[in-house]
């Protein structure tokens, strides 16, 4: 465990203290999420000497539990094909890629290659294997796999399904299928879109994952980054549905579900080879403001990692989040009731009590402030770091952000506090919510009370 001096050590440096960022530069999406053999694998998007997003690489870290991460040499560089997108990688256990040698099975990286030529941009997508699980990876000589002759086509999701390989796509306002029994050769299956995207709106970083029902039925769930130039309706959403190997159908009905109700969970992928069990990561920020953000010679962390699990809510099917068990081990919680608290430094998870219909927590430092607003009567949760926020960073920072929730019950929040992030978890499960934070000085107060 950390003293209070290395806290503000990384408080001052910016730096995360339990989420990975990388040592320097840029970074963006978390991509090729695996475990394998003992090691949770991160690879993402990356730019080693600026502090933007530019000529895209893939950076690696790994870990063995999830909190602990070593960096270890970047995985996959630009080349003539263009520079390197988001993706996924599979254990390609029967070697149907041929990639595998007579010692090894191999892993490989579906990525997408992103070609600026004269002002025009073409996407397509291409492989990589590595046969030293996941250390060093060689680019296929056949790349690229898969080009539609698209502009926006890109960040291929790979799974297993049915003995065949299924990739989904992201391809402007919909989501394209393809099969596949070799990871090379690719047949386009099924679309994907719900029309309710306005002009200049996109998805990207697709995910599929199946879970079953209480009956033991599948129940897939499809996972979508929604972009949109205004912001209003940017994050993660995410379908209930059914998929039959080559289509996804939506059951979703008339709502729109949201993974996170904060403004910093984006591109969220789940990680490969778990044996059923998901457990999420994603970017935490948001491209409105991703790029102005103070920074300290590196950009860009990633989320807590969270488990999903899918629950019936009111008799809807909805994915329920918690932090992933290794990860709260470690960080260790705090319980807290009605009251004011302080101590030198804010920094870890908190697990509080509310005790009114309606109440409020706020962390502060006597400046400057976040407040968490709950209203158990309404099923209504708010958070609001206008308290916290810089014009230059735009209007989007300081916006209060609202969610709703049934489970009214339940009336423990854990809320986990890093340096530059707070992550809100209510309602058991059914809320999240992800921000990010930047103050002169830590927070060294939470008061918890009614309204
Ligand atoms: C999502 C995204 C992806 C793309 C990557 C580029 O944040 O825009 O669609 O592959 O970032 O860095």
């Amino acid at each position: 465990m950390l003293d209070i001096k290395d806290k503000v050590e990384y408080f001052n440096n910016l730096r995360p203290i339990f989420h990975y960022s990388c040592r320097r530069g840029w970074m963006n999406d978390p991509n090729g999420l695996i475990f394998y053999r003992g090691y949770y694998h991160l690879f993402y998007q990356h730019c080693p000497d600026r502090t933007v997003h530019g000529p895209m690489h893939w950076g690696h870290a790994r870990s063995r539990d999830l909190i602990h991460w070593e960096e270890l040499p970047i995985a996959l560089f630009p080349d003539k094909n263009g520079t390197i997108f988001s993706g996924s990688i599979v254990y390609d256990e029967e070697n149907s890629s041929g990639f595998g040698s007579d010692k090894s099975d191999p892993l490989v990286a579906i990525f997408t290659h992103n070609k600026e030529t004269q002002g025009i941009t073409r996407q397509y997508q291409s492989l990589a294997y590595s046969l030293d699980n996941g250390n060093t990876f060689e680019k296929f000589s056949g790349n690229p796999v898969l080009d539609m002759r698209m502009k926006d086509f890109r960040d291929p999701k790979v799974i297993r399904y049915r003995n065949k390989w299924i990739m989904l796509t992201a391809a402007g306002q919909s989501i394209l299928i393809f099969s596949s029994d070799n990871l090379k050769d690719w047949k386009k299956e099924s679309s994907f879109f719900t029309g309710d995207l306005e002009k200049n709106e996109i998805w990207e970083c697709p995910d599929l994952i199946r879970f079953s029902d209480k009956y033991g039925n599948e129940r897939w769930v499809l996972i979508v980054s929604q972009n949109t130039l205004d912001y209003k309706k940017t994050g993660v959403r995410y379908f209930v549905g059914r998929f039959n190997g080559t289509d996804f159908f939506d059951n979703t009905g008339k709502r729109t579900l949201w993974l996170d109700f904060g403004r910093d969970d984006y591109a969220a992928a789940t990680f490969a080879e778990l044996q059923g069990k998901y457990i999420q990561l994603g970017w935490m920020n948001c491209w409105a403001y991703a790029q102005i953000l103070p920074e300290k010679g590196f950009r860009g962390s990633m989320t807590l990692p969270k488990q999903l699990i899918l629950e019936e809510v009111e008799n809807c099917p909805i994915l329920i989040q918690k932090p992933a068990d290794e990860v709260m081990k470690e960080i260790g919680i705090v319980e807290l009731n009605s009251g004011k608290w302080s101590g030198e430094i804010m920094i870890g998870a908190f697990l509080i009590n509310m005790e009114n219909d309606r109440g409020r927590i706020n962390f502060t430092n006597g400046m400057e402030n976040i407040l968490i607003g709950i209203d158990y009567t309404k099923g209504e949760i708010s958070v609001d770091r206008s308290g916290c926020s810089k014009p230059e960073w735009g209007n989007e920072f300081g916006e209060v952000r609202k969610a709703k929730f049934t489970r009214l019950d339940d009336r423990q929040l854990l809320v986990v506090v890093d340096t530059t992030s707070i992550e809100i978890f209510a309602a058991g499960g059914e809320i999240c919510g992800t921000f990010l934070y930047f103050v002169e000085r830590p927070f060294s107060e939470i008061e918890v009370g009614g309204i």
